[in-house]
């Protein structure tokens, strides 16, 4: 959209589920999201298991895109088949520097750009998501 209600408020009924349009746009969103990942940020990218190739797997892609349908406010499955999420603790293996918070930021926003996620969701995911990413650091650096 390129209203004005680009810039306002979410109605309070709107999640960010619903306003991305649904399942298949976060699924197509995650798929740029990993894609970016594994062409641009290889460091990051040979953090999770990849296929041959260098690319990041199927299972990461569909266990994070289950996750984020959820968090964005859709179907809760990831909660019911693999609990509270505990983000930090299940990042515990990685080490998690600023370097590898830009690194997956990076990543976002070029498939949010590709993906023309624009409006009130982008300012809301591009400021939650910062949030997190960083809150998920767990190294000096
Ligand atoms: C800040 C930099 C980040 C790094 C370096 C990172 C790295 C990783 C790695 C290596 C995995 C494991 C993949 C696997 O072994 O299957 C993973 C999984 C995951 N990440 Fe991240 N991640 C980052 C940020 C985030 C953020 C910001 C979120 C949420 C918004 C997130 C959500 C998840 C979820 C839900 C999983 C799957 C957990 C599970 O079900 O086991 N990550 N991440």
């Amino acid at each position: 959209m390129s209203d004005a209600r680009d810039a306002a408020a979410p109605p309070p009924t709107e999640t960010p589920f619903v306003a991305l349009g649904g399942e298949a746009r976060v699924r197509r969103l995650v798929e740029r999201f990993y894609d970016a990942m594994s062409a641009d940020e290889p460091a990051l990218a040979r953090l999770h298991p990849c296929d041959p190739d260098g690319a990041v797997a199927r299972e990461p892609r569909d266990r994070f895109a289950l996750f984020f349908i959820g968090w964005l406010g859709g179907p809760q499955d990831y909660v019911a088949q693999h609990g509270h999420p505990r983000l930090r603790m299940r990042h515990g293996r990685v080490a998690v520097d600023t370097a590898m918070r830009d690194a997956w930021l990076r990543a976002m926003a070029t498939a949010m750009d590709a993906e023309g996620v624009d409006g009130w969701v982008r300012g809301f995911l591009d400021a939650r998501l910062a949030e997190v990413a960083d809150f998920l650091r767990n190294v000096p650096g």
